[in-house]
């Protein structure tokens, strides 16, 4: 007997079983749907706006995978696939290297709607396909799948780890109106995507890939630094190099603490000191 379940398929793949979801399960959906509509209308960056509209059928409840696959890959040519929960990472990033993004099926409980320290299915669906309708943004998760593959062989996985956490799960943007989300981690999130662009509290800092490798992160409490792109080209082009010799240099760096500010930061917002009030 083994302590892990094996999975019944190599690449951890399941069913999504979508005829399976309670009435009140689609509820919760609607529920969080809904809200964040209100919320991010002035606050998520159009792209993530136009991915979302151009994904209609998923206001109705919980969407079926087989009806947003036929509007993703029409756009862009990714598919959803149904997963249990994390996967091993050489798995995950042979989906994204493929174009395949995994999303859990499970819903979070109704007293759970604020927070949740893994994701669900609002968070994975809600929070990234709309940003996978993106040509620029499709291409640039293929491309970071390949280079998280490559990142294992080269002992860096933590770098881009980082990377992934600063920008696909956290990421802001500027945009003419203001600075905007396309973070997936942010917009499931009622609490952050007012927090993250109206508290005094955390630093927003522009963009600068070899900094954010170096730059610990929070995964249970609101980010502490934000980072901020200029546009999805201008993320897309900092990450084509071959990240092998950042890989080596960043060997003699320190990494740094979420709240550290550097000298040489482009500094947007510096934040308060004081995180008791947010
Ligand atoms: N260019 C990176 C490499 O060589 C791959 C990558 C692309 C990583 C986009 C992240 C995002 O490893
Ligand atoms: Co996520």
């Amino acid at each position: 007997m083994s302590e892990v379940m094996a999975p019944e398929r190599a690449d951890f793949t399941i069913e999504q079983q979508w005829s399976a979801y309670s009435a009140e399960e689609h509820a919760i959906w609607r529920t969080l749907f809904h809200r964040q509509e209100e919320i991010l209308r002035e606050r998520a960056c159009p792209e993530f706006l136009a991915g979302l509209a151009g994904l209609g059928v998923a206001a109705d409840g919980i969407p079926d995978f087989r009806r947003l696959n036929s509007l993703l890959g029409a756009a862009t040519g990714w598919t959803i696939v149904a997963v249990p929960g994390l996967v091993p990472d050489a798995v995950f990033f042979a989906h994204l290297a493929n174009r395949r993004f995994p999303s859990t099926c499970f819903i979070r409980r109704a007293d759970q709607l604020d927070y949740l320290q893994e994701p669900d299915i609002f968070h994975d669906i809600y929070g990234h396909v709309p940003m996978l309708m993106n040509p620029i943004f499709a291409d640039y998760m293929q491309a970071y799948g390949k280079g998280g593959l490559k990142a294992l062989g080269l002992d860096s996985l933590h770098r881009l780890a980082r990377l992934y956490w600063y920008t696909v799960e956290f990421g802001l943007v500027r945009s003419p109106a203001g600075i905007r989300i396309y973070g997936s981690g942010i917009v499931s999130s009622k609490g952050e995507s007012i927090y993250c662009l109206e508290s005094p509290v955390p630093n927003r800092i522009g963009f600068d890939l070899l900094r954010i490798m170096r730059t610990e992160y929070r995964i249970d409490d609101f980010q502490a630094s934000y980072f901020v792109i200029d546009d999805f080209a201008q993320l897309f082009a900092a990450t084509q190099p071959d990240f092998t010799p950042y890989y080596e240099q960043l060997r003699v760096t320190s990494d740094l603490a979420p709240e550290t500010i550097l000298p040489g930061d482009v500094v947007l917002h510096r934040g308060t000191k004081d995180r008791q009030d947010r």
